[in-house]
């Protein structure tokens, strides 16, 4: 999909909000579906008269005062999916201003809601289903902001390319997403755009200690890969953000096994990982101007004669001791290690660590909103800030202290569960103990990085959550 500034494309996509009285250039048109209800003006409907000489897509916004930026994405969202039925190759687009919605966040909202409707994962189909995608988007742009509009679809373009990497990542089966491939696919990906990418095998992670990572993976034949990508955008600055992403390429929960329903889609238990490999791919395809390092502690949790067992007493990089009460919460002890090793070893002064960690969360949010913990509220707000504009939405959960108390161990520092209720907030608390006050925020994306349907644009399966609210927080704060 190549976007242009100017017309000539082969049908119009017109935006009409609910209540429109007469639309001047499909007047006669608009009358007709308007007086037999064929066409109500609301949210994300869409009416194609793609048949006579005068094309036009009529696309509607619904009520012009609850316009927003997701609305706008999930309308032409909705307008490309149509097009691409309709084998329509090219499209113009007269970009209005909106109320409440900037400019440029509205060009950006369009371009994103069209890219959005490209995305399939077909590779695996033996007949793949031809659709055909718009290729030539013109967008006629007011006077004075040709310029930065260029360059506003050029950054949602990146942002999206590091969203549907993060997908196709996702959604590979564990078979051939091993943790070697997921250490290949970063270094192949990021490489190319001046992202250092180092990758530590078994040898590596016992010199740094990392005895809970190594824990988990024990069970399994797949030799566990740290992987360390490095972006420098503001080389003299001392910052820099740490986006610490869980890499369970499979988890079948271990000795305290999954049943089957539970453990088929353990392959996406590395969305995390692909979340952070697809923001670093957009950060530095933007070359957003910050220092941002993305850590991934790789591996599978298995059985085996060599497996981790309930009631084992591990310990951490840190120091910490933890009593395995749980092989299932195996998150967490991989993200042990890799939180340490992101503000000890790489001295970030942020951290953000992105997890499919538990089904509590599941059970809290469902699969709308991320649930979150932070040991940080003003970096907190900065997250939801970010969330707001990309239409990723991040739910706080709570963290007093007798939480805390859920989580203290017997014969160890600490153990990996603490029992079923607040399920969300003890495992994001275990994480806690191993940022060590740096700024910190948990995102448990167990319900919004995966759907078992789709959900406006987001397909089902993989969604890349939440790609664009990394790169946005990279960016902005
Ligand atoms: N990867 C799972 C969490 C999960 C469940 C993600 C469903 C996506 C969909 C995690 O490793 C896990 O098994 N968590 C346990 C923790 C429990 C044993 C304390 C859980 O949530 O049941
Ligand atoms: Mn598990
Ligand atoms: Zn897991």
């Amino acid at each position: 999909m190549d976007f242009k500034l100017g017309k000539g494309g082969e049908v119009k996509i017109i935006l009409v909000f609910k209540g429109t009285e007469s639309i001047e250039e499909v007047d006669e048109l608009y009358q007709y579906l308007k007086n037999k209800g064929l066409f109500k003006g609301n949210a994300g409907e869409v009416y194609a008269n793609v048949t006579n000489t005068d094309k036009a897509l009529l696309l509607g916004l619904g009520e012009e005062d609850k316009l927003t930026l997701d609305s706008l994405r999930k309308a032409f969202f909705n307008a490309g999916k149509e097009l691409a039925k309709l084998k329509i190759e090219s499209v113009d687009i007269e970009v209005p201003e909106l109320k409440n919605i900037c400019y440029l966040d509205g060009i950006q909202a369009i371009a994103e809601g069209l890219l959005q409707s490209e995305y399939s994962f077909e590779k695996y189909l033996s007949k793949k289903k031809v659709i055909l995608s718009i290729k030539e988007v013109n967008l006629n742009v007011i006077d004075g902001k040709r310029e930065q509009s260029i360059e506003a679809i050029e950054e949602v373009k990146n942002i999206i390319d590091g969203v549907f990497l993060a997908r196709d990542l996702v959604n590979e089966p564990a078979m051939t997403m091993t943790p070697k491939t997921l250490a290949n696919n970063a270094k192949k990906e990021l490489e190319k755009l001046g992202v250092k990418v180092e990758i530590y095998g078994r040898e590596k992670i016992e010199d740094l200690g990392m005895k809970a990572f190594l824990a988990v993976s024990q069970g399994s034949s797949q030799e566990p890969q740290l992987i360390v990508m490095d972006y420098k955008g503001n080389p003299e600055s001392i910052e820099k953000l740490a986006l610490v992403g869980k890499g369970l390429t499979f988890d079948s929960g271990g000795y305290c096994l999954k049943p089957a329903n539970g453990m088929e889609t353990m392959f996406s238990d590395m969305a995390g990982a692909a979340s952070v490999i697809g923001a670093m791919k957009a950060i530095a395809k933007s070359k957003v101007k910050k220092n941002v390092v993305a850590i991934v502690a790789a591996c599978e949790n298995l059985i085996s004669g060599a497996a981790y067992k309930p009631g084992d007493i591990i310990e951490s990089m840190s120091g910490k001791t933890i009593e395995v009460l749980n092989t299932d919460a195996e998150g967490r002890l991989t993200l042990a290690d890799a939180l340490w090793y992101a503000v000890k070893n790489l001295n970030a002064s942020k951290v953000v660590d992105i997890a499919t960690l538990t089904g509590a969360c599941i059970i809290a949010l469902g699969n709308v909103n991320t649930g979150a913990v932070t040991n940080n509220e003003e970096f907190m707000k900065n997250i939801k800030k970010a969330s707001h504009i990309t239409g990723e939405p991040i739910w706080e959960l709570p963290n007093n202290d007798e939480y805390r108390e859920l989580i203290k161990g017997t014969f160890a520092d600490l153990k990996n569960t603490g029992g079923r209720g607040a399920g969300a907030i003890t495992a994001g608390l275990f994480l806690e103990e191993f940022v060590d006050n740096t700024p910190w925020i948990h995102l448990d994306i167990a319900g919004t990085s995966y759907l078992s349907k789709k959900q406006g644009y987001l397909p089902k399966g993989a969604t890349g959550i939440p790609v664009k609210t990394l790169y946005y927080l990279a960016k902005e704060f």
